[in-house]
């Protein structure tokens, strides 16, 4: 079957979720949010009082975790053992820990596998838009679309506090070092770390509205589509 893949990878807070959802109604394809299952997994791991730093504490409860991906992109909805825990997976505390179990190898495997596994199937369907930190690099290489968004940290860091529902600005200098310290352990693991995939459209969303850096994206692939 053929199909459209769209690969959308970069950090925190520059506005890919969004992004790659609207991408996703306007072409009429399928919607997946890979950091919501590296979360989940987190989220399992903190609730059984998991220690995250033990990678092979870890792995194990990434084996033994089912996940259930919804991926239609006005509803994405995900679920832990037949459990919704599409709120539970974004606290605070989620977010501060997920990056050292997304550092596991064993986790990520398991996790692409997946991943994989419901882009084969979303082709029959049309495709599907995948968003992360490794979709155009390691988990979707031969996507004929990939795209590299990023954002000023001051920018992402405000959008990501605006999320939270902060308004001061110790709030949102806190969440900004805590988007710092995420990034760079994104960037600098070993096992597939964040990176630009060759061929990859970039843009910097700092200055652009959401309907404009879908607008350029759409723009830039219009032969591919
Ligand atoms: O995109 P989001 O902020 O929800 O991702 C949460 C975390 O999941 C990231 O900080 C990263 O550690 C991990 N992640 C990843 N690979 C992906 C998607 C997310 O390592 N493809």
């Amino acid at each position: 079957p053929t199909g459209l893949v769209v690969a959308v990878d970069g950090p925190g807070g520059s506005g890919k979720s969004t992004v790659s959802r609207e991408i996703a109604r306007r072409l009429g394809l399928r919607y997946l949010d890979t950091g919501a299952m590296y979360r989940a997994i987190t989220q399992v791991a903190l609730e059984r009082r998991i220690d995250i730093e033990d990678p092979s504490a870890v792995a194990e409860v990434a084996e033994r975790t089912v996940l259930t991906v919804g991926t239609d992109p006005d509803r994405p909805s995900i679920a832990v053992d037949g459990d919704n825990v599409d709120e539970q997976i974004r606290t605070r505390a989620v977010t501060n820990a997920v990056s050292a179990v997304a550092a596991v190898s064993a986790v990520r495997s398991r996790l692409v596998a997946q991943q994989r596994e419901i882009i084969a199937e979303s082709l029959a369907a049309g495709g599907i838009v995948v968003e992360g930190r490794d979709i155009g690099s390691v988990v979707a290489p031969d996507a004929p679309v990939k795209v590299f968004l990023t954002a000023s940290t001051e920018v992402r860091a405000l959008r990501r506090s605006r999320q939270l529902g902060e308004k001061g600005v110790d709030d949102v200098a806190r969440t900004l070092a805590e988007l710092d310290r995420r990034d760079a352990l994104d960037s600098t693991r070993t096992a597939d770390p964040l990176s630009v995939p060759d061929g990859a459209i970039v843009l910097d969303s700092s200055a652009l509205s959401v309907p404009e850096v879908v607008d350029e994206v759409l723009r830039q692939s219009q032969h591919l589509l």
